[in-house]
């Protein structure tokens, strides 16, 4: 049984594919041990209750120091025993401690095709801008690891969405999602569950 966490900000569309494709058995073998937000407000903590679902809102607002509030971080993930952690629109720097503590067991979905429109200040809808100020006829989600860099770890899938003419960011963002992240994401926790994937020896 793979056991994950999922950390969360927004409206968790991603976290529902997630829990789509366990129930429909498109994710072998595999278990959401808790969900965890930074963002009291966040939909996707809704999501999560509405299944049953373990959730935790560890806010930077609740703590005096950064360091604080990763050492809580740290502690809500830590207590669910994960085997993997997936960063479904989390929008919070992962510390360098869990990244060295979780190495090559922490996956991130993004609205593009990496190395495009990605990096600092590269999130959400800024994501989208950024495609259709550029121009591309192409974009797509990537789901890679996650390492010390932002947006530079290993690249695990990627799937490409067609640019529309008349697209705003807003119908690109949303095509995007449909068309890419919300299947990529769950193959590629498909295929950790199943063993498919090895990147160092600790996956
Ligand atoms: C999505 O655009 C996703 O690509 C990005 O965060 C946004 C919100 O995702 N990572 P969700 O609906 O909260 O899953």
């Amino acid at each position: 049984m793979l056991n994950i966490v999922v950390c969360v900000s927004g409206g968790g569309t991603n976290l529902q594919a997630v829990i789509d494709a366990i129930e429909a058995g498109k994710i072998a073998d595999t278990r959401i041990a808790r969900v965890i937000s930074n963002n009291r407000n966040a939909y996707a903590l809704e999501r999560a209750k509405g299944k049953q679902i373990d959730t935790l809102c560890v806010s930077p607002r609740e703590f005096e120091t950064r360091e604080q509030f990763h050492e809580a971080l740290l502690r809500a993930v830590d207590e669910a025993k994960p085997d993997l952690i997936v960063l479904a629109g989390f929008l919070v720097v992962i510390p360098q401690e869990m990244i060295c503590r979780y190495r090559n067991r922490i996956i991130n979905i993004h609205p593009s095709l990496i190395p495009s429109f990605c990096g600092t200040g590269y999130y959400g809808l800024k994501v989208h801008e950024a495609a259709l100020a550029r121009g591309v006829k192409v974009t797509g989600a990537t789901v890679h690891f996650v390492d010390e860099g932002t947006d530079t770890g290993p690249i695990l899938l990627q799937k490409a969405v067609e640019v529309h003419a008349d697209d705003t960011p807003k119908t690109l963002q949303q095509r995007v999602m449909e068309q890419a992240e919300w299947l990529i994401l769950p193959q590629a926790i498909d295929m950790i569950a199943k063993g498919e994937v090895k990147i160092g020896e600790e996956v």
